[in-house]
């Protein structure tokens, strides 16, 4: 991916970012509502290199959260802990997460704290329960794929939580995660059958996959959960809008996550390294003779 130039990597990406400024993700979300999915908003960027680039980012959420209630959309927000900083001053950032977590309540919105690599995992799960002592308004995420994940899901469900659960992105050894894909999606039926065992938890199923959302259906089915504590959920530009538009029609909640913002670059190279197709659109978009000139941006 590094090889490939940056202009022809964002021709493919932007297919998984909603544009690179506020309105244009307030359309899709608009979109998004209008055809009865509901979306979390996410402003690009991870790794703060400064204090001031991190009050930067929380000023743009609050704006988000502002634009959302005016606008009377349906979107809650989503977080990345070293985007407000966390790397650089803990307790910083703590402060200015806190700042957030203030203008929830008056929004009436939600917030959830996206998770990053295994060492933000004790940290994000500390401050999470932290927060979630105080308001209900947040939620954070677990990930499959970590060894750990099944009990912290039984941890955090018994404290009635809010928790999207998906595989996992980042490369992690195999002494804290799983690497078969077969046992990373048994894990994550293990760990949504223990978030539900308490009954005020809440679950966001967020995956691609057919065969583990037939599963999750079979487990809420089995369960009896009511559809009012959980839902699934997608990133924008994955090609599953046939398999959401069933489930709506099913009678289930559906959410896409929404990012957004001029840092486009590492979450979309992301997102091309786990589409299967992607070297087929990059190489043709490299090659075709009637490829446009990239912008040089
Ligand atoms: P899998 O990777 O097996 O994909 C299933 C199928 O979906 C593939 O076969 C392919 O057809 C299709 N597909 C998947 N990705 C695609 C793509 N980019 N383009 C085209 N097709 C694609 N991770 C994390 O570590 N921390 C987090 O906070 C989050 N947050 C998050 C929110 C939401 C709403 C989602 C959906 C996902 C995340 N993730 C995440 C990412 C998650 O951990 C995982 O890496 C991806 O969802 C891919 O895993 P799947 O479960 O979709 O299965």
């Amino acid at each position: 991916m590094p090889l490939v130039p940056k202009a022809i990597v964002k021709l493919v990406a932007m297919r998984y970012v909603a544009g690179e400024d506020l309105e244009s993700a307030l359309a899709t979300v608009a979109d998004l509502n209008t055809g009865g999915c509901l979306a979390t908003m996410d402003i690009l960027g991870e790794h703060a290199l400064s204090g001031e680039a991190a009050d930067q980012t929380v000023g743009e959420y609050l704006e988000v959260l502002e634009k959302i209630r005016s606008g009377d959309l349906n979107s809650n927000i989503s977080v990345k802990l070293t985007h407000l900083g966390i790397l650089l001053d803990y307790d910083g950032a703590v402060r200015r997460l806190g700042t957030l977590v203030d203008a929830l309540e008056p929004n009436d919105n939600f917030l959830r704290i996206d998770m990053e690599d295994s060492s933000l995992t004790e940290s994000t799960i500390n401050l999470f329960r932290e927060i979630r002592g105080k308001t209900p308004r947040v939620g954070t995420v677990l990930q499959s794929y970590l060894r750990r994940t099944e009990s912290d899901a039984r941890a955090l469900g018994a404290l009635g939580a809010n928790i999207r659960l998906c595989k996992g992105i980042y490369r992690e050894p195999e002494e804290i995660a799983f690497q078969d894909p077969d046992e990373i999606r048994e894990s994550y039926i293990r760990s949504a059958r223990a978030l539900f065992e308490s009954p005020d938890s809440f679950v966001g199923f967020a995956t691609h996959d057919r065969a583990l959302v037939k599963s999750v259906l079979e487990l809420v089915q089995e369960l009896k959960i009511p559809t009012d504590r959980f839902e699934f959920q997608a990133l924008l530009g994955v090609p599953v809008e046939d398999l959401f538009k069933e489930l709506i029609e099913q009678g289930y909640s559906v959410r896409w996550y929404v990012p957004f913002g001029v840092d486009w670059y590492a979450y979309s190279t992301r997102r091309l390294k786990e589409n299967p197709k992607m070297a087929t659109y990059i190489v043709r978009q490299m090659f075709s003779p009637r490829r446009k000139r990239p912008s040089p941006s």
